[in-house]
């Protein structure tokens, strides 16, 4: 038997976000979640899991794998299987380098993930290529703020990232989804209270891939 040991920093990050995430199941970040992904159906992956806090929402999916590069986060991401009605399968693998065929998702699902993506054009490349035809990326990300605080996030950015796990909290994620070959429909802006300032203001919305209507023609 292989006993793998986990690197601390990242165990006290992964139990961090975990604690975090129980905490605010009942404030914006759970409301949010329930909005976005209540409805997604069919097999559904959900790009940098973490410890699942998507499992609980994702009621209309088929199957839902959750791809997770951490050893940490998924250590605690494998206790939580339970709470999402769907069946999970998990899977070790990042962004820039997805182990499945083209097509084989209806909807991938990124939540406050794509700021941490090393090579973030390689790895929406990835997503786009993973989508069936018709398929929806669902996002919910935080994103460079217009103006003056946009530059006080460029100049905390480095040492925000260090403490962080390699999150970037001045990426324009809008701009790189939509370079990625994605057509958004309906994308909010919002900067939600009791949010870090730092890591806001916050992107959600759905896209699709860029030459295919959306529903109703929108
Ligand atoms: C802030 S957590 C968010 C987790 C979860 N999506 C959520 O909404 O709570 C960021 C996650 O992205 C993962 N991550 C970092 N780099 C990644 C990459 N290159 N590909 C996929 N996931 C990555 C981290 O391991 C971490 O679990």
């Amino acid at each position: 038997v292989t006993v793998q040991r986990l690197d601390p920093a990242a165990v006290e990050f992964a139990n961090r976000m975990d604690r975090m995430n129980r905490l605010t199941r009942r404030l914006w970040p759970g409301r949010l979640r329930a909005r976005l992904l209540g409805e997604v159906p069919g097999r559904v992956l959900d790009l940098g899991a973490g410890t699942g806090a998507n499992l609980p929402y994702l009621r209309a999916a088929a199957h839902v794998v959750a791809c997770e590069p951490g050893a940490a986060m998924r250590a605690l991401l494998r206790t939580r299987l339970g709470t999402c009605p769907a069946p999970v399968s998990v899977v070790a693998a990042a962004a820039e380098r997805l182990p499945f065929p083209d097509g084989s998702f209806d909807a991938v699902v990124c939540t406050l993930v794509l700021c941490s993506v090393g090579d973030l054009g390689r790895g929406l490349g990835e997503v786009r290529r993973v989508l069936r035809a018709g398929g929806r990326l669902i996002y919910a990300e935080h994103v460079r703020a217009h103006g003056w605080w946009g530059r006080v996030q460029d100049r905390y950015d480095e040492r925000w990232s260090v403490r962080s796990a390699g999150c970037h909290i001045n990426r324009d994620i809008g701009a790189a989804i939509a370079a990625a070959g994605f057509r958004p429909l309906g994308q909010r802006r919002i900067r939600p209270l009791l949010n870090t300032p730092l890591s806001a203001p916050l992107i959600h919305g759905v896209a699709v891939p860029a030459g295919e209507a959306g529903p109703a023609g929108r």
